[in-house]
């Protein structure tokens, strides 16, 4: 029998890239194989995404495409899965009837079954309300090997209003920590040296769980602690963090962990404390810089990442000059920033002073020319640092790309096999990525640990900033590094 062939097109965020994971890797368990054709697919899934206003169109655009395919193939089946679909859900059966199955965010373990029944009864839709397996575990067919995303919550209790998270995604449930565990474990004895605990809001994670025969709940800083714990791991990162809930805890689970990496996302939205009020979000502009002043003395040379969204309803210009003003005091390694884009079903899509497109456009201009600036002054203060990258793979002009513990991208010359790790030194800076050499003297480094590698003194290192004999925390704190999603598409999950 020919090839089933499956082909998967994700849109979004991490927590759709790990929901991929697991359409894949179901898909995969049942003998299909991949394929970037739609021609030759008889199975078709696009994961959707509803944070941005134009994810329904494109997605209503790629059906059509696909309808004449159908139409001369009528083996294809089509499917959308993902956020659109916890909003949509019938609706767009209705608008694109040549959809056979709709399999909402909760429902992905039922997607093998929901394939079948629309084989023999025609299309198909689960748009459950409610989580009873996490994705995480169900079978993965992961991109790469060495990384891995783990999921630890879903949903999320706030209520920005912007946000349409909560009304697609559902109150937060907290996997057990033993689950989350157990999972981390197996990944490591699979070779798996780098995973991202994921949560729409992944630092309240634990709030709904209880402990058996105990008062006490689980809490973010326990799960850091306890996966720091686990053999074979190397590095830990996670997203994404609503800056209310960094605890003290949380700092301090961070500042211990050797394997948790110096690098944090911190949300900031907008700089104005009417904005903010209006957005629903309990922080004010002193407050945050007066957090990100306690993460940044308690985790030296931690590289900060933050998301911006410009033109929210009412949003004057003084309102935009006070976000200016705290990008500028923050300096930000990396800003992810949004035009803002009315959701259905928000409060903020119903509020007046919808801002005109050209004014959020100018500001939006403004904005990232400031950041450029920073980043780029960020990242020139890493020219001549020594750091250890993990190779992700081949980047563009086919040199190798890695990434530091503090997230960023550095592209150097040679031959290194995904998942190594490299100490390089730092020789160029560019506003998102950094050039490296291989540092002399010094080995792939891999199988030492962090501290045993840090006290090991390359010779020819001599002089380089991030000195030998300092550990991690040191080294970070002269030469800091960030997380891995470092994309700066404008698509990601609300936090
Ligand atoms: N418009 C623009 N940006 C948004 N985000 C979330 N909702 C909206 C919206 N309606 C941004 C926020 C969030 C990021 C993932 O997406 O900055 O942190
Ligand atoms: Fe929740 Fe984040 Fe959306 Fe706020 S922005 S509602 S914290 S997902």
């Amino acid at each position: 029998m020919a090839e089933r062939r499956y082909l998967l097109r994700t849109f979004g965020c991490q927590m759709n890239e790990h929901d991929s994971e697991r359409i894949a890797g179901l898909l995969t368990a049942d003998g299909y194989v991949p394929t970037e054709e739609a021609a030759e697919a008889q199975v078709v899934v696009f994961n959707t995404c509803a944070i941005r206003e134009n994810a329904d169109n494109r997605l209503y655009g790629n059906l059509g495409h696909l309808r004449p395919l159908k139409v001369r193939n009528p083996r294809m089946r089509i499917v959308v899965a993902g956020c659109l679909v916890q909003k949509d859900g019938p609706r767009i059966q209705e608008r694109a009837p040549w959809v056979d199955v709709v399999v909402g965010t909760h429902a992905l373990p039922e997607l093998l079954d929901l394939l079948r029944r629309a084989e023999a009864e025609g299309p198909q839709m689960d748009v459950r309300e409610y989580t009873e397996v996490f994705p995480s575990a169900l079978p993965a067919r992961r991109e790469v090997e060495h990384h891995a995303w783990v999921s630890v919550s879903v949903g999320c209790d706030n209520a920005c209003t912007f946000c349409i998270v909560p009304l697609v995604r559902g109150p937060q449930r907290s996997r057990p920590i033993g689950d989350v565990l157990a999972e981390v474990q197996g990944l490591a004895r699979r070779g798996v040296v780098e995973v991202t605990l994921l949560g729409q809001n992944v630092n309240t994670y634990g709030r709904d769980l209880t402990v058996p025969g105990s008062s006490r709940r689980p809490l973010f800083g326990d799960l850091l602690r306890s996966v720091n714990e686990v053999e074979g791991l190397r590095r830990i990162r996670f997203t994404s963090p609503h800056p209310h809930d960094f605890t003290p805890d949380v700092i301090d689970a961070m500042a211990e962990g050797e394997k948790v990496c110096e690098h944090i996302h911190f949300p900031l939205q907008s700089g104005s404390d009417r904005v903010l009020r209006a957005m629903r979000r309990s922080y004010r502009r002193e407050r945050y810089l007066e957090w990100l002043g306690a993460i940044r003395a308690a985790i030296p040379g931690v590289a900060v990442s933050t998301d911006i969204i410009v033109g929210f309803p009412g949003e004057t210009e003084e309102d935009f000059g006070d976000t200016l003003d705290v990008v500028e005091r923050a300096r930000f390694d990396q800003a992810y920033t949004f035009r803002y884009s009315p959701r259905p079903g928000t409060r903020a899509a119903q509020m007046p002073g919808q801002v005109p497109e050209g004014v959020v456009a100018e500001r939006f201009e403004r904005l990232v020319r400031l950041q450029e600036a920073i980043s780029l002054a960020r990242m020139l203060e890493q020219v001549g640092s020594a750091q250890e990258i993990l190779v992700e793979g081949t980047g563009r002009k086919g040199r190798i790309q890695g990434r530091t513990r503090t997230n960023r991208v550095v592209h150097l010359d040679g031959e290194h096999r995904p998942g190594a790790f490299l100490d390089v030194r730092i020789v160029a800076a560019h506003p998102h990525h950094l050039d490296g050499e291989l540092a002399a003297g010094v080995r792939g480094a891999q199988g030492a640990s962090e501290r045993e590698r840090a006290s090991v003194a390359p010779r020819g290192e001599r002089g380089v900033r991030g000195a030998q004999g300092a550990s991690e925390r040191e080294r970070a704190s002269v030469a800091p590094v960030t997380g891995r999603s470092g994309r700066r598409s404008a698509d990601a999950p609300g936090r």
